[in-house]
C-alpha cells in the first residue's frame, strides 16, 4: 500500500506538516472565494506552528494554459507580462495584506518548476505510462478541462454548457499524448478504502468513489493548438496540459528532483486544501500521477464549499464588485479572517452578506470579546493600579472558569488542528469568552470593590486574576485566527515580559492555569474591535 503524508522521512528526522492551497489562475485579481481557502490554510498552519510543529505552508499561481493566454491577448500584452503584473500587483500584495504567513510562493512559470515538470513527464513517458492518441470532446476553457458528456448542462436553446462556469463548451479535436489513467482505477479504489479520511468531507469522498468506480478514461496530458505552456520534452510542438503542470507544483516547490533532503522531509502534503470544483484533479489524477512514479500519496484532500452570491458560485462575473480589501477596510483584517471561518461550516457552501458580517462583528467580536478585554484591563487599572493581583481566594466559581478554559483548549485543538472544523473550534473559544463574561456579571467585581476588608479585597483580586488569566488563554487560542488582535491583548495583559512572545506559547499548554504572574503590568491597550463606521454607499 502506498504511503501517506504521515510516513515521510526527513533527513534530520523532523518532518514538516505540509499544507497547500490551490495555485490560483492569474487571469484576474483575487476575490473573496480565493481568499477563503488561503485564510483557512493560514489558520491551520499557524495553529500547528503554535503547537510547536515544523510547518510548511505553500501557495502560488497557475500561469499557463489557454485561459491565461486569451486574457493576455485581450489585454495586448504577452502572457508572461500579464502574469508578472497580476502576481506582483494583485496576488502577493493581497496575501501580505491578509497577514498570510506562507513559507513559499510558487509560480508555474519559474524555472525551478518547469524543468522539473519536464523531467517528471519524461520519466512517465520512459516508463511507458504515456502514449500518443487522438481525442475529440467538449472542453471548458474556464475549467481548463475536457468534460464528459454526462457532466454538461443544457441552455434553453440546447447549447451545452459547463456546469460550473455556465458557459458554452468548445468542441476540440486534437492529437495528444495520453496518460494511462484508466489503469489506476482499481489501485485508487483500494487506496480510498484503506484511507477513509483521504477525501473530506464525506460528500466529496462519496462523489469521488462513485466516479472512480464507474471506470476511468485515459487523460490527455498535452495540447498542440497553442504554445503557452511547458513544452513536452520529446515533442516540443506540444505543451504539457496545464493541470498536469499545475498539480506538480506541490512536488517541485518542495525540492522534487532538486533538493532531496527538503523533499523527503516535506513531501507529500499532509493536507491539500482545495475548492470542491477541483476535487477530481486532486483526489484522482494527482494520486494516480504519484502512483505511476512510486511516490508517496498525500495525507488528505479537503474540499471547501463555495462562497455564493445570489445562489451562484462567487466568481469574477457575479462578484458585484466586492474585493477582500473592500471588506477589510471596513471590518479590519482580523475580523475578515475570522468571519468566513466562523460563519460557514468548512466544507459547506455559504453566502456572504454585509448585514450578517456587521451583526456578528458587533455582537461577538466587539461586545463579547472586545468589551471583556477592555473591562478587565480597566478594572485592574482602577482597583489595583494596573498591577495584576494575586488570586488567593479562588473557589468553585473560579474552578468552573479554569475547567472552561481547559475544555476550550482541548475542543479547539481537535476541531481546528485535526478536523479542520474551523467553525467548531472558533465556537468553542467564543463559548469560553461567553462563560467568562457570565462569570464577571455574576461576581459583580464593581460591588465587591466597595468592600474594603481584606476578605473583600482578596475576593476582588481572585475575580480579576481569573478574568485576566482567562484572557491569556484566549489570546493564545485566537492567535492563529486573529494574530494582530491577540498581540494587542497579549501586550495589554503585560504577558510578554513574564511569559515571552505570543508565538512561543504552546496550544497544548494554553489550558494550564496560573501562568500570568501576580504583578504583571496590565494596561488598557488599543480597542480590539472599534465601532463600525456606516456602511459605505
Ligand atoms: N489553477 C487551478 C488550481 C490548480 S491547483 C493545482 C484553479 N484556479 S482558480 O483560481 O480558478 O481557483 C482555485 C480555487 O479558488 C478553487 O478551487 C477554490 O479553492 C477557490 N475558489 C474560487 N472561487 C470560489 C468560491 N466562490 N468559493 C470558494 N472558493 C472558491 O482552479
Amino acid at each position: 500500500m502506498a504511503a501517506t503524508g504521515s510516513e515521510k522521512q526527513g533527513g534530520d528526522g523532523v518532518n514538516s506538516f505540509y499544507v497547500s492551497t490551490p495555485i490560483y489562475y492569474v487571469n484576474d485579481a483575487p476575490h473573496l472565494g480565493h481568499a477563503y481557502t488561503t485564510v483557512a490554510g493560514d489558520v491551520l498552519t499557524r495553529w500547528h506552528r503554535q503547537r510547536g510543529e515544523k510547518v510548511w505552508y505553500l501557495t502560488g499561481t497557475d500561469e499557463h494554459g489557454q485561459k491565461i493566454m486569451r486574457t493576455a491577448e485581450a489585454n495586448n500584452v504577452t502572457p508572461q507580462a500579464w502574469c508578472d503584473k497580476l502576481v506582483e500587483e494583485a496576488w502577493k500584495p493581497l496575501w501580505e495584506h491578509l497577514n498570510i504567513a506562507n513559507d513559499d510562493f510558487i509560480r508555474t512559470t519559474e524555472k525551478r518548476h518547469t524543468d522539473r515538470v519536464q523531467e517528471f513527464v519524461q520519466d512517465l513517458f520512459d516508463k511507458d505510462q504515456i502514449y500518443k492518441g487522438g481525442y475529440e470532446g467538449p472542453y471548458c476553457v474556464g475549467c481548463e478541462e475536457y468534460k464528459l458528456p454526462g457532466d454538461l448542462i443544457e441552455a434553453e436553446d440546447g447549447t451545452k454548457l459547463c456546469p460550473i462556469h455556465k458557459k458554452p463548451v468548445e468542441l476540440l479535436k486534437e492529437e495528444n499524448y495520453f496518460f494511462k489513467l484508466s489503469e489506476y482505477g482499481p489501485k485508487l479504489m483500494e487506496f480510498y478504502a484503506a484511507n477513509p479520511d483521504f477525501i473530506q468531507p464525506e460528500s466529496a469522498r462519496n462523489e469521488i468513489v462513485n466516479f472512480v468506480k464507474q471506470g476511468l478514461q485515459d487523460l490527455s496530458i498535452s495540447r498542440s493548438t497553442f504554445d503557452w505552456g511547458v513544452p513536452v520534452p520529446w515533442d516540443p510542438k506540444h505543451v504539457i496540459y496545464v493541470w498536469i503542470d499545475a498539480l506538480l507544483n506541490y512536488a517541485t516547490a518542495v525540492g522534487y528532483g532538486a533538493n532531496q533532503e527538503k523533499f523527503d522531509g516535506t513531501f507529500p502534503a499532509n493536507v491539500h486544501l482545495i475548492g470542491k470544483d477541483i476535487l477530481r484533479f486532486h483526489s484522482v489524477i494527482w494520486p494516480a500521477m504519484l502512483m505511476a512514479q512510486g511516490l508517496p500519496l498525500p495525507g488528505k484532500v479537503v474540499a471547501n464549499g463555495w462562497l455564493m452570491v445570489g445562489g451562484e458560485k462567487m466568481s469574477k462575473s457575479n462578484l458585484t464588485g466586492i474585493k477582500p480589501q473592500d471588506l477589510t477596510s471596513h471590518f479590519g483584517v482580523d475580523a475578515y479572517r475570522w468571519y468566513f471561518l466562523r460563519a460557514i461550516a468548512y466544507g459547506s457552501d455559504g453566502s456572504f452578506s454585509w448585514e450578517d458580517f456587521s451583526a456578528r462583528y458587533t455582537s461577538e467580536l466587539a461586545n463579547d470579546y472586545g468589551n471583556l478585554a477592555s473591562r478587565v484591563a480597566a478594572m485592574v487599572g482602577k482597583y489595583f493600579d494596573g498591577a495584576l493581583p494575586e488570586a488567593t481566594a479562588a473557589g468553585d466559581a473560579e474552578r468552573a472558569v479554569q475547567e472552561g478554559l481547559a475544555r476550550a483548549v482541548a475542543t479547539a485543538d481537535a476541531r481546528i488542528g485535526e478536523e479542520l472544523d474551523f467553525q467548531g473550534g472558533i465556537l468553542a473559544i467564543f463559548d469560553f469568552v461567553k462563560q467568562v463574561n457570565g462569570y464577571i456579571t455574576e461576581q459583580e467585581p464593581w460591588k465587591v470593590a466597595k468592600d474594603t476588608s481584606p476578605e473583600g479585597q482578596a475576593r476582588l483580586a481572585a475575580i480579576l486574576y481569573t478574568a485576566a488569566e482567562s484572557l491569556r488563554g484566549v489570546a493564545v487560542l485566537l492567535n492563529s485566527v486573529m494574530p494582530d488582535t491577540s498581540q494587542k491583548l497579549w501586550d495589554s495583559l503585560g504577558a510578554e515580559a513574564s511569559l515571552g512572545a505570543l508565538a512561543d506559547q504552546r496550544v497544548q499548554d494554553a489550558g494550564r492555569w496560573g501562568q500570568l504572574p501576580a504583578g504583571a503590568t496590565v494596561t488598557k491597550g488599543a480597542v480590539l474591535f472599534p465601532r463600525l463606521e456606516e456602511k459605505p454607499a
